[in-house]
């Protein structure tokens, strides 16, 4: 597995403002989004593209288009905070659901839903999950978006802790990941630190 620690001033800004205990629900929203455009942008860098050309109004010009299929999986809830940042920059994307919820005393994942597009094996899969911490979420999606044929996994998120990357390194190898932070470790109820604390509860107000 490949760990990409994203490095940029305008990334580390937001990143703070989203650690912040007292950012508002409606800002934290702002935020998730420009985030997960720099984010986004960067996880894609190397996606295939075909050469062609493009008829300005004055000449024609060599061009590039994105020839791969790309599919987006968002993790409910909070990986819906990632999506539309992720379809302002890919607007061709499939998007599927992955359902999980961590049980609140063991923060064991529990997988309720999934809805996600067929052929799964002929498309770069980029999961949205902006929290990163026992691994036990990152990895069910993963099994299941293999188990579905994809082939081609990353995982963008915004705070991981080196214990879920290390977990997802050894339950899923081939995965990259993109994330803001990696963070100092886990408390003792599984929440990242020194995090940003419930990333579903502060995007939703719940
Ligand atoms: C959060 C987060 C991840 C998961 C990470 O979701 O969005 O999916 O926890 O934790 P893990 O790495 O220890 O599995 P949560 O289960 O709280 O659900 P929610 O998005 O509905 O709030
Ligand atoms: N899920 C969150 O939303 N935050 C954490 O710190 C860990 C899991």
């Amino acid at each position: 597995m490949s760990l990409h620690v994203v490095e940029h001033p305008l990334l580390q800004d937001i990143l703070t403002r989203l650690r912040d205990r007292t950012t508002p629900c409606d800002d934290f929203r702002i935020l998730s989004h420009r985030i997960s455009l720099l984010l986004v942008s960067e996880a894609t860098r190397d996606i295939p593209t075909v050469a062609g050309t493009v008829e300005t109004p004055l000449a024609v010009a060599e061009a590039n288009r994105v020839a791969v299929r790309v599919v987006a999986v968002p993790v409910l809830r909070a990986g819906i905070g990632m999506l539309e940042a992720f379809l302002d920059l890919v607007p061709s994307a499939h998007v599927g659901y992955f359902g999980l919820e961590r049980d609140e005393t063991t923060a064991v994942a529990r997988r309720y839903y999934e809805k996600v597009p067929k052929n799964l094996g002929d498309a770069v899969v980029f999961l949205l999950d902006p929290m990163l911490a026992t691994g036990g979420s990152a990895a069910m999606a993963v099994d299941g978006l293999q188990g579905m044929g994809a082939r081609r996994v990353r995982l963008v998120s915004i705070v991981a802790a080196p214990e879920g990357v290390a977990y997802l390194e050894k339950a899923a190898p081939d995965v990259e990941v993109f994330t803001a932070a990696l963070d100092r470790g886990l408390d003792e109820r599984k929440y990242i630190l020194p995090g940003l604390g419930d990333f579903g509860d502060r995007l939703y107000g719940t």
